[in-house]
């Protein structure tokens, strides 16, 4: 199931939890060397630990702090051949109702935070012959909702980021892209233990579920891997088919379907 990564290094933001967490694990696995960066110190250093990885205290946000990360990463792991920019976070709340400092806030590490280390990392992997960038995104970046727009459009803007990145990469470094719907991980906890919250995110998911980091990860080291070789510019959304029903039509429908006049 885990790929061959033997020889790469590989940078991965937000590595602490969640999804970054388990892209960290599986990069390992499959004999990767694994740069594992954060905010939070102690969380980048026990999944450092785990992985037998360089643990890196940064935030995102600030464009000197990555470009230290990936001189760091470099220096110390012997190159760069693969940078996973997941580090990301959101808030919920009626659009005319965030503030200059919320916007600029979520803007500013999921958006600018990703810019910040496509520009790092790609010159070093253009420069070393090769590599592979996969940035994480959202469903909100393809299917906006309420309540999330700052963050559904700094996720819009990393997918836009991912196509021109590939485009302006290749043929040396591939660009992709995933796109998560409801994972089980902090950053969603207040949804997954409130019952009827969890509910309502399982019954608009055909496949009945919410997704766990694995099932995100393993698309990530896909991506990554040699078996994507001719895949570049994409984004892939990873969603248990959320993005799917359109729940007004599709009720109508089973009604006609179920009770047509004859
Ligand atoms: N969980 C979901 O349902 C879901 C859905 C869609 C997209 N995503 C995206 O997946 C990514 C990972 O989310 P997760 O669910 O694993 O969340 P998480 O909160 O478990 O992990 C996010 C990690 O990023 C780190 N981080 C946050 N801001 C940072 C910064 N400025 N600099 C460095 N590190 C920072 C946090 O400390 C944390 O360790 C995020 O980009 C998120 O937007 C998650």
């Amino acid at each position: 199931m885990i790929p061959d990564l033997s020889g790469r290094v590989v940078l991965v933001t937000g590595g602490g939890s969640g999804i970054g967490a388990e892209v960290c694990r599986r990069f390992a696995a499959g004999g990767a060397k694994v740069a594992v960066l954060d905010r939070d110190a102690a969380t980048a250093a026990a999944v450092a630990a785990e992985v037998n990885g360089l643990a890196i205290t940064a935030d995102v946000a600030e464009p000197e702090a990555v470009d230290a990360a990936v001189a760091t990463t470099r220096d110390e792991l012997g190159g760069l051949t693969d940078l996973v920019a997941n580090a990301g976070l959101g808030r919920a709340k009626g659009l005319w109702d965030y503030t200059d400092k919320e916007f600029a806030l979520i803007v500013g590490v999921n958006l600018t935070g990703t810019f910040n280390c496509m520009r790092a990392a790609i010159p070093v992997m253009l420069a070393g012959g090769g590599g592979s960038v996969v940035n994480v995104a959202s469903l909100t970046g393809v299917r906006p909702t309420m309540g999330e727009g700052p963050y559904s459009a700094a996720k819009a803007g990393v997918i836009a980021l991912t196509a021109s990145g590939a485009l302006e990469a290749a043929p040396t470094v591939r660009v992709n892209c995933v796109a998560p719907g409801m994972i089980r991980t902090p950053l969603t906890q207040m949804v997954t233990d409130t019952p009827e919250w969890l509910a309502g995110a399982e019954a608009g998911t055909p496949l009945g579920r919410v997704g766990e980091a694995h099932e995100v990860a393993d698309v990530v080291v896909f991506l990554a891997s040699d078996a994507a070789s001719y895949i570049t510019g994409q984004t892939i959304v990873v969603d248990g088919g959320s993005i799917l029903p359109s729940l007004q039509s599709d009720a109508l429908l089973r009604a006609i379907a179920g009770g047509a006049p004859g």
